[in-house]
């Protein structure tokens, strides 16, 4: 049962509300920086749509369930929450009544979406397979940005990123769409209103190749202004798809112990545990 609102309010200092970029705060491989979601338009140049793209309300369901699980997965119940790849900051603004978020994204365009949605969280550019900010946190939560990791060394590299920053004791939450053995093709449609903008897209899942490491998302966007002009995107996501047994292996490997829960939309989650 869900605690009635404000149980759960957060008691810890908040970080400053701020944004750093790569250089200021941060440790990041110039090499890699940028290179995960280079030609992915959806972040880049139609950020500033993605609150219509993406309604943040659908995200409040999810959230509470999440909420739960971040609670259950530390003693005490961990106040300090870093998120890797934390977009427009939709799973955040339902999140941040509970947990002090520190929020990362490689995309100024996301971020800059984000900062408004979420003004009184710490924003910070870095790309999460390297950054380091010389902290620890009491979880470290990464939403489906961890499907824009497509090899076992990138995945492998976000998982390091997230034991670094988890303090001992405290816990990892990895939520990929799929793993290789739930993993299914289809379409599905999606979009809705914002301000001044509307959008409405067809989502194509498919898996060209199925003995690699990857899968496909095609998105038909269909963008109508203010004006009423519309006009069509195509953006294609190449993102990762591992076994769950590789799941594993890798949070082993990075020292996580590792923990599986599956939700209502049989998404396998996975929980990574730092030892005391
Ligand atoms: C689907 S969006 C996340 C949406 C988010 N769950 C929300 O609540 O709004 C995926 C995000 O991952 C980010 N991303 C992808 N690769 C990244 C990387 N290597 N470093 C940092 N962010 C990355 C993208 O910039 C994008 O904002």
């Amino acid at each position: 049962m869900m605690p009635p609102a404000g149980a759960g309010t957060i008691r810890c200092p908040r970080p400053r509300a701020r944004e750093t970029g790569e250089g200021i705060a941060i440790v990041v491989a110039r090499s890699a920086a940028g290179q995960a979601i280079s030609g992915m338009k959806l972040y880049d140049e139609l950020a500033e749509w993605w609150p219509a793209f993406s309604d943040p309300e659908d995200y409040r369901r999810e959230a509470a369930y999440l909420t739960r699980v971040l609670r259950k997965a530390t003693s005490p119940p961990p106040c300090t929450v870093l998120e890797l790849g934390s977009g427009g900051g939709n799973s955040a603004l339902h999140l941040k009544s509970r947990f002090a978020m520190t929020l990362v994204d490689i995309s100024p365009r996301m971020l800059k979406v984000s900062r408004k949605l979420n003004p009184e969280c710490e924003h910070i550019r870095a790309d999460i397979r390297t950054v380091r900010l010389g902290r620890t946190f009491d979880a470290v939560y990464v939403h489906d940005a961890i499907c824009h990791m497509t090899t076992v060394a990138d995945l492998r590299a976000v998982m390091q990123t997230a034991y670094e920053h988890c303090r001992p004791g405290g816990v990892a939450l990895f939520i990929p769409d799929f793993v290789r053995e739930t993993f299914v093709e289809g379409t599905d449609q999606g979009g809705g209103d914002s301000p001044g903008r509307k959008v409405r897209f067809l989502q194509w899942v498919f898996d060209p190749d199925p003995t690699d490491t990857t899968y496909h998302v095609d998105f038909a966007i269909l963008l109508r202004d203010r004006n009423g002009n519309a006009r069509v995107v195509h953006d294609r996501h190449v993102l990762g798809l591992f076994p769950r047994a590789q799941w594993r292996k890798l949070l082993r490997e990075v020292g996580l112990r590792p923990e599986v829960v599956r939700d209502d939309e049989v998404r396998e989650l996975f929980l990574g545990h730092r030892r005391q």
